[in-house]
């Protein structure tokens, strides 16, 4: 019992000292990280705090596009995880709930600013810098050089060599979208994702995808977070990770409470309890190498050491604003996907 109070924030405490199990009892859970760290951060919580949790598992912008549709009759308590954007434009849409969580002070600025910047409607989780990765004995066979630059991925002899997932569904991809458009400008990054597209064997509806199938030796190069290669590499396949020469975007990942929760009590013990040091700990236990928002959780060995990547400043705020995400995707749909290859 003391341990896992120890883990819960004080709402959650206040909670179930106040309310008892038969009102906080349940907690539907949109996850959007990966599936093994989704399911143990809802196995811990269960196990913490005795409220049955039902997860789901989907993509950044499919959940965003999921808790629109569902507004009307919210189905959905809390969104974990996943690419900030979405987030950003869920609390500009009036899609997410405003919140000041007591562990809010436990946390890097950066997360905070997240959430300062969306009227307190989400708060940063983690974040990880863009990249791409490969598979080193493909490579190798195929007689590739090796890529450095975002440039290189361009190039004609990585046609049907690269992967990268539909900034439709998701987070990763749009991330890479808006970087591109962020270091080359808008023409320039248009450019770059038509010529990208010249090589891209398939879009995939998930973000790390792509890595996940070059560590399989099914894919050559995969456009993902940097974490998510290294997740390939550190699991044994010949994966490379790549800081790309340019400089790169990043992400925060990031968590809401849907607004209109059905279960709004245990929609914040969640919150803050997902906040602490100790839950974000668990993230070591599944290779999830993001860097975590709490100051005093850890962060891998094995993580990308941000301070080392050339990262652009990212712009959050218009990036993430409704009309400006909506415009990009419109823009992809209508200028990218459709160009034959
Ligand atoms: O696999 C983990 C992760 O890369 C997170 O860091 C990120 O927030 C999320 O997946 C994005 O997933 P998707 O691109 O599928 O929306």
């Amino acid at each position: 019992m003391t341990s896992f109070k120890a883990m819960l924030g004080a709402s959650a405490i206040a909670l179930m000292a106040t309310t008892g199990a038969a009102q906080a009892d349940k907690l539907t859970f949109y996850c959007s990280a990966q599936e093994d760290w989704c399911q143990l951060m809802a196995n811990s919580f269960q196990d913490a705090t005795g409220i049955d949790v039902a997860m789901t598992r989907k993509s950044s912008g499919e959940t965003f596009a999921q808790i629109k549709a569902e507004s009307s009759n919210p189905k959905g308590d809390i969104w974990w995880g996943g690419t900030g954007d979405p987030h950003l434009q869920a609390a500009e849409e009036g899609l997410t709930a405003e919140y000041m969580s007591p562990m809010r002070d436990q946390l890097h600025p950066w997360a905070i600013s997240q959430a300062e910047s969306a009227g307190n409607k989400t708060i940063g989780i983690y974040s990880g810098a863009l990249g791409y990765g490969y598979n080193t004995d493909l490579l190798a066979a195929n007689n590739l050089p090796e890529p450095a630059c975002w440039e290189d991925l361009l190039k004609p002899e990585y046609k049907g060599h690269v992967q990268m997932a539909n900034p439709n569904s998701s987070g990763t991809a749009y991330t890479t979208l808006a970087s591109m458009v962020q270091i080359f400008g808008e023409d320039g990054g248009f450019d770059f994702m038509k010529g990208l597209h010249a090589n891209i064997n398939q879009y995939t509806k998930s973000g790390s995808a792509p890595i996940k199938a070059a560590g399989r030796g099914e894919n050559t190069i995969g456009i993902v977070f940097m974490h998510d290669a290294v997740a390939q590499a550190v699991s044994g396949f010949p994966v490379k990770v790549v800081a790309p020469c340019e400089g790169t975007g990043y992400e925060i990942g990031s968590m809401s409470i849907i607004d209109g929760a059905r279960n709004m009590d245990s929609a914040k013990a969640f919150y803050d309890w997902a906040l602490s040091a100790e839950a974000q700990n668990l993230a070591l236990q599944v290779n999830a190498f993001q860097v975590p928002s709490n100051v005093g959780a850890e962060t891998s060995q094995s993580a990308p050491d941000m301070s080392t990547i050339k990262l652009i400043d990212y712009d959050f705020k218009t990036y993430g604003s409704s009309d400006e995400r909506k415009r990009l995707l419109k823009k992809w749909d209508d200028e990218v996907s459709i160009l034959p290859q």
